[in-house]
C-alpha cells in the first residue's frame, strides 16, 4: 500500500512519473478533453483545517477523472472523541478508494494511514504539505525545464512549506537555501533526518535573504504564522518582518520566479508589487495544483482494486 503522507515517500523517479502523467493530462485539458482514467472511483477528503485550494482542486480533479469526492469536515467527528483515529481510518476506507486528510497534528495522518486499506494523501499537516510541493516544482520545471541545478530561495518561517520544498528540492537535484532568522530555521532532528535521507543534498540555511535569493530560479515565501500558531502572531511578526518579499529583496535576483504556496496575507510576508508582480507565478502555480493531483490519484490509486 502505497502513501504520501511526507514528499520522500516518493522517489525522484515516482516524482517524475507523476509529473508526466499531469503534463499529459494538463494537455488534454487545455484542449477541453477530459480522461476518464478513475471511473467509479471515490476519494473522501477530510479536513481538520479550512481549505480553498486543496479541496477544491482535488473535488475538481476526481470528476474530470470520472469519479468522485466526499467532503468530510468535523461533522465526522475526526478531530473529537468520538472514536480512535484508527477505527475512523479501518472503517472509512471499506467505503472509498483513496483519503486526503488534512490534519492539525502530523501524528494523527500517520496514525490514519497504518489502519486504511486505501492509499492516504496527507492534504496538509503541522509537518509537511507534500502536495504542494509538488505542484510548485512542476510549475518551476513548465518554466526552467530541467530542474536539477536550479535554486530555490525560500525567505520566512522554516514551516511546513520549506520542510517539504528541501526534501523535493534535495530528491531531483535542485539546491535549497532557507533564509530564516535562527529561531525559524530547521530544527535539530529535520537537520540530521535531511543528512540521513539526503546525504549529497544541497540544503543550507542562513540569516541573510539578499545572499539566498542571488542567482535563484525561484524566490518562494508563506506565511510567516501557520493555521494553528495564531497565539505565536505578533511574536512572529515582529521576528520575521526583516524577511518580507518585496522589490528590493526582489531586485537581487530579476530573473527569478515569485511563488507562494497562498493564502497570502499581503503587506506581511509579501508585497503587493511582488505578488501581483511579473516575476509572480502564483495563481499558475494554484492552478497546477490540479494538474499534479489528476497525475498523483492516477498514479496512486488507478492500479489498486
Ligand atoms: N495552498 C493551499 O494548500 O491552500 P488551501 O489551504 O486553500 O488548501
Ligand atoms: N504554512 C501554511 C500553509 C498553508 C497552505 C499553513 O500551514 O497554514
Amino acid at each position: 500500500m502505497r502513501h504520501l503522507i511526507v514528499p520522500e515517500d516518493l522517489s525522484a523517479h515516482d516524482i517524475e512519473a507523476i509529473f508526466a502523467v499531469a503534463q499529459d493530462l494538463e494537455t488534454k485539458y487545455d484542449a477541453g478533453l477530459r480522461e476518464p482514467l478513475l471511473p467509479g472511483r471515490v476519494l473522501a477528503l477530510v479536513f481538520e483545517k479550512p481549505s480553498l485550494r486543496t479541496r477544491v482542486s482535488f473535488e475538481a480533479a476526481m470528476v474530470h477523472l470520472g469519479g468522485s469526492s466526499l467532503f468530510l469536515g468535523e461533522d465526522t467527528g475526526v478531530s473529537s472523541s468520538r472514536e480512535s483515529i484508527a477505527d475512523f481510518g479501518r472503517v472509512l476506507s471499506e467505503y472509498v478508494d483513496g483519503i486526503v486528510f488534512r490534519s492539525k497534528a502530523h501524528e494523527t495522518i500517520v496514525a490514519l494511514a497504518a489502519a486504511s486499506s486505501v492509499p492516504v494523501i496527507n492534504g496538509l499537516s503541522d509537518y509537511c504539505h507534500p502536495c504542494q510541493a509538488l505542484a510548485d516544482l512542476y510549475t518551476l520545471k513548465s518554466h526552467v525545464g530541467r530542474l536539477a541545478g536550479h535554486t530555490l530561495a525560500f525567505i520566512g518561517d522554516g514551516n511546513n512549506m520549506a520542510r517539504s520544498l528541501a526534501v523535493c528540492c534535495g530528491l531531483l537535484g535542485m539546491r535549497f537555501v532557507l533564509a530564516a532568522p535562527k529561531a525559524y530555521q530547521f530544527d535539530d532532528a529535520f537537520r540530521a533526518h535531511l543528512r540521513g535521507l539526503l546525504p549529497t543534498a544541497d540544503i543550507e540555511e542562513t540569516t541573510d535573504p539578499v545572499a539566498a535569493v542571488k542567482g535563484s530560479a525561484c524566490v518562494y515565501t508563506d506565511v510567516w504564522t501557520s493555521m494553528g500558531q495564531e497565539r505565536e502572531r505578533a511574536e512572529r511578526h515582529a521576528a520575521l518582518a526583516p524577511y518580507q518579499v518585496n522589490q528590493k529583496l526582489m531586485r537581487h535576483s530579476p530573473n527569478a520566479l515569485f511563488m507562494h504556496c497562498l493564502p497570502a496575507r499581503r503587506g506581511e510576508e509579501v508585497t503587493d508589487e511582488v505578488i501581483d508582480g511579473p516575476q509572480s507565478v502564483v495563481v499558475e502555480e494554484a492552478a497546477n495544483r490540479m494538474h499534479v493531483q489528476k497525475g498523483l490519484l492516477a498514479w496512486l490509486l488507478g492500479s489498486q482494486r
